[in-house]
């Protein structure tokens, strides 16, 4: 996830409100048995939201077609780019509008899923989508919301927050109220089996991530505990071969479904210093955040070992599927490894050569702040402490002195 989520935000919505999970259908042809859900709900004239890409390479054309031969009165916004603006959301709403859409059905990355959230719930608002910015702005339900995401990874489809840039003030606008939790979400296979290798990997990664932080935040929920230790090890399992084999279904389902599963257990127990950090190293260097996260993880577990030594060695006991006779020491330190060897698996990068020692500085001060803001961590890291890390990353070592 790319959002910081203030953590008095996530105590407050964790506690106050019922978990909502999306209705899921997973597997091949999901996207359109979630069109025909979508239409059986009693939605008539959805605004579909695209990436581009989704319509330049004709993988939006069966839905469209099934929307046809139903009579369905859809319209298409295919204007989705990395990292959206407010100009889309609002060009989005001004379409709905137009259309008198009584649904939004989305297909693509996390970025095209945010906007979707942003529409859904400015169209019932009566609001600027810029009103919604912040915590729990939204009064009335959204539209209804059904996600098909096409990378496995930020999440999106559901968690509770969105981010969008906003050119006029140069910063990340955030939102996040529990009503943009998307009604029903589709993992579909035939869509994710062309995700390229690196892409699969870099967004497998930033869903470990977001399991692994979440299982040692010191927030704690039953369920999303054990949705995150279930994340971790189907990723562990199912994302090499997912890496290796685009086509392997059973992998990609698995590696969604993971990633499914790891964003509810964030959007209810927060992220850690692995996010805290690869957003500021996104922010200066354009790095890919799945990479980022990936690169910044092996460091960020050794820093924490010690504070969170009884929660890594559970999530390898886990991984062994018995309990196990080795002190807690050793099973944390086997996991650790574990990670190591999946990044080496997965051709992850030791180190990132963008990376300026000039910079560090103030990219260390803006993780602690956004740690400090945002997450219940196990233990606080001192600046030193994540220049140690940056340090390390740019000498390509995972082993870390702290
Ligand atoms: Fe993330």
């Amino acid at each position: 996830m790319r959002a910081a989520i203030n953590k008095w935000g996530i105590k407050f919505l964790a506690g106050a409100f019922p978990a909502n999970k999306p209705t899921l259908i997973t597997g091949s042809g999901a996207m359109l048995k979630l069109a025909k859900l979508m239409m059986n709900s009693g939605v008539q004239r959805p605004l579909i939201i695209a990436d581009g890409f989704m319509t330049q390479s004709g993988k939006l054309s069966a839905l469209t077609q099934l929307l046809k031969d139903a009579n369905c009165q859809f319209t298409v916004f295919d204007e989705v780019v990395p990292n959206p603006t407010m100009l889309e959301v609002e060009n989005s709403v001004i379409l709905a509008q137009s259309i008198q859409a009584d649904g939004i059905f989305v297909v693509g990355g996390g970025s095209a899923i945010d906007i979707a959230k942003v529409v859904a719930a400015t169209l019932t608002n009566g609001s600027k989508p810029k009103k919604l910015i912040g915590m729990m702005r939204v009064r009335n339900k959204p539209l209804p919301l059904f996600a098909v995401p096409t990378t496995s990874g930020t999440g999106s489809e559901v968690t509770v927050a969105a981010v969008i840039s906003d050119p006029e003030s140069h910063q990340k606008a955030f939102f996040l109220d529990p009503d943009f939790v998307p009604l029903a979400a589709g993992l579909d296979t035939d869509l994710l089996a062309s995700l390229p290798p690196a892409i699969t990997a870099y967004t497998g990664m930033d869903a470990l991530t977001h399991a692994i932080e979440a299982y040692i935040a010191r927030v704690h929920f039953n369920d999303a505990q054990s949705d995150a230790l279930t994340a971790i090890r189907l990723l562990l399992e199912y994302l090499p071969r997912a890496f290796k084999n685009g086509t392997d279904l059973e992998a990609r389902e698995m590696v969604a479904l993971a990633s499914f599963m790891a964003g509810y257990a964030f959007s209810k127990q927060g992220l850690g210093y692995v996010h805290a950090i690869s957003h500021q190293l996104s922010a200066h260097y354009n790095t890919p955040h799945g990479l980022a996260n990936a690169v910044v993880l092996p460091r960020v577990l050794r820093f924490n070992k010690p504070h969170c030594l009884k929660q890594l060695a559970e999530i390898e006991s886990a991984i062994l599927g018995k309990d196990s006779v080795l002190p807690e020491q050793q099973l944390a330190n086997n996991f650790i490894k574990r990670i190591d060897q999946l990044s080496d698996e997965l051709q992850i990068d030791k180190s990132l050569d963008s990376l300026l020692e000039k910079d560090f500085f103030k990219i260390a001060k803006q993780a602690l702040r956004e740690a400090n803001d945002s997450y219940s961590v196990p233990k606080a890291m001192k600046l030193k402490q994540v220049i140690r890390i940056l340090d390390a990353v740019k000498a390509g070592e995972r082993e870390v002195a702290f």
